[in-house]
């Protein structure tokens, strides 16, 4: 009998069983450390060859948050790399890190001094084209960029592999449903919203969000999401490069089989293996990808060569900006040293 048919049956036979279901799978997936939001960076000791500054302009989200100087060493095991939103030594940076949210109006936030002449600054954005305004009045601006776009000077993806050393213990998590979604930014318009909306006519999808009415605190979205066999992680635009936390935290973290909608395979390839995912374009229509869905949630063999990767690879995250900010510092020696973003806006659109 089918693997999820059976669990969904148990869960009907009383929500107290359904909770102890979810309760036991919680705990099992908190054991097998597949919840665990591992750093991104490695924690081994580096010292880097000269004392570095990294001057932040705005903490990304004008967050309160100011970092104390030894912060990179004492956190990240990065030595000789000083990260500061101290203005006043802005003489003495090396990098001066600028968040495009916090100069997306206008230039009146840059900074009025003249620049050193050997200082580099760093143009940073997690966000897609389509969520990233007025690039073009920064053109000739920057020097670097440290972006989700894999040819940026810094390379920021949302998450990564790494090759395990050992053959990893991961375990499926118990599943009780079949397919789900977390939106937060609902539009009816969008892409992600009508291929949910057509693929719902063929195939049960709990949905899970503001827009749905069931808001799920962070606390609770991965042991939620961990108990479907598929998750939706549909990007909120279309862009190469661009494949965020819905695929590496909400569907891998979490232990479910994404269903993805972004860019094409090929550019999904270059990060993940081929067999951890599904791509809505893999499919003629939305019914038949419905109908693959059903078949495969139905073949715990099939199933589980979803999972196979997991032997040879762990899933590492980045969410914490003051690890991305000291990474500055490792990459720095090695970046060209002369080099301007004549057209940063046509540089970023392109595909
Ligand atoms: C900021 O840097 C200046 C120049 O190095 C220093 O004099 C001042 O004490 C620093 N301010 C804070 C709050 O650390
Ligand atoms: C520039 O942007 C800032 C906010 O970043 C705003 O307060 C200011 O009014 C803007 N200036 C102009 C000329 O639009
Ligand atoms: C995996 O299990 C083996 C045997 O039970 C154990 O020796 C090993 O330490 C475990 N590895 C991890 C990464 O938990
Ligand atoms: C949704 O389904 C309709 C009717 O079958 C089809 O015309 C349309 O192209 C589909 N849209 C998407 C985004 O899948
Ligand atoms: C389940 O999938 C496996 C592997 O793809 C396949 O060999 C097997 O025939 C399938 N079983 C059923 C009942 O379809
Ligand atoms: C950095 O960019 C600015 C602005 O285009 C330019 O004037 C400066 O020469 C560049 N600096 C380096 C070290 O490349």
């Amino acid at each position: 009998m089918a693997f999820l048919l059976q669990n969904l049956l148990a869960q009907k036979t009383g929500k107290i069983l359904a909770l102890l279901l979810a309760a036991a799978c919680f705990v099992q997936l908190v054991m097998n450390g597949s919840i665990s939001q591992e750093s991104w960076t490695e924690k081994k000791y580096t010292k880097i060859p000269e004392p570095t500054v990294v001057l932040v302009w705005h903490w990304p989200f004008h967050t309160e948050f100011t970092p104390r100087e030894d912060v990179c060493l004492k956190l990240h095991a990065i030595d000789n790399c000083i990260l500061t939103r101290n203005r006043s030594m802005f003489d003495g940076a090396d990098v001066v890190v600028f968040h495009h949210r916090e100069l997306q109006t206008n230039r009146s936030s840059l900074p009025q001094q003249t620049r050193p002449p050997n200082q580099k600054w760093l143009w940073v954005s997690m966000e897609s084209p389509t969520n990233t305004k007025r690039i073009h009045q920064y053109n000739g601006c920057f020097n670097w960029t440290m972006t989700y776009k894999a040819d940026s000077d810094i390379f920021l993806p949302y998450g990564a592999l790494k090759k395990n050393d050992q053959p990893s213990n991961f375990s499926i998590p118990k599943k009780s449903g079949l397919l789900t979604w977390v939106v937060s930014n609902y539009r009816r318009t969008s892409l992600r919203a009508k291929v949910h909306a057509n693929l719902s006519k063929h195939i049960d999808i709990q949905m899970y969000g503001r827009a749905a009415g069931t808001f799920l605190p962070s606390e609770r979205l991965l042991p939620t999401i961990s108990r479907y066999a598929f998750y939706l992680a549909f990007e909120n635009s279309i862009h190469k490069d661009y494949i965020t936390e819905k695929i590496w935290r909400n569907a891998f973290i979490a232990g479910s089989v994404p269903v993805v909608l972004g860019p094409p395979r090929e550019n999904y390839e270059r990060f993940v293996p081929p067999d951890s995912f599904i791509h809505v374009n893999d499919f003629a229509s939305t019914e038949e990808l419905a109908s693959f869905l059903t078949a495969l949630s139905t073949n715990r063999t099939r199933y589980e060569q979803y999972f196979n990767w997991r032997k040879t690879y762990t899933v590492k995250i980045s969410t914490e900006w003051t690890e991305r900010l000291c990474n500055i510092c490792t990459k720095f020696h090695e970046l060209p040293q002369q080099k301007i973003y004549h057209n940063l806006h046509s540089w970023f659109h392109q595909q």
